[in-house]
């Protein structure tokens, strides 16, 4: 594990205090970097229609291409699970289509952490290069 990797997920897991899942009581943070270093949190948020749940991946890209950041080389993830939480099929594509084959940091509280690319996750991915 590299220290930006350490970082990422210690900043992921501070945003996942913020969860806003008063209906699934799942809490989840995410961190998405820059190319440039810089980073943008985020944590899910739940409403009553449950419907409209933004996952916190999204909720971290989305916040950081609002401040008009557009490259990204690594995103992590941090939930209470033993086994690892990925990102969900809505998200997979949002990543995919702003950060390409980034790096994707799945970790736990426990320590627990795994390293993928995005390129694994979504394999044959459908994006604007087909249309
Ligand atoms: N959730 C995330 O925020 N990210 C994931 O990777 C998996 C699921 C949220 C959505 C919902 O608020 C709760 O976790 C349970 O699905």
């Amino acid at each position: 594990m590299t220290a930006a990797q350490r970082r990422l997920i210690s900043r992921a897991r501070r945003a996942r205090a913020r969860a806003v899942a008063p209906f699934s009581g799942f809490a989840v943070g995410a961190a998405v970097e820059t190319t440039q270093g810089r980073i943008y949190t985020g944590c899910n948020i739940e409403n009553a229609s449950y419907g409209l749940t933004l996952c916190a991946e999204r909720v971290a890209l989305f916040k950081a291409l609002s401040e008009g950041q557009r490259a990204f080389k690594r995103l992590a993830v941090v939930a209470d699970t033993d086994r690892l939480t990925p990102p969900c099929g809505a998200c997979r594509q949002i990543i995919w289509e702003f950060c390409g084959d980034a790096e994707i940091i799945l970790a736990n509280l426990k320590g627990k952490v795994a390293v993928h690319r995005m390129r694994t996750l979504l394999p044959r991915p459908f994006d604007a290069s087909l249309l």
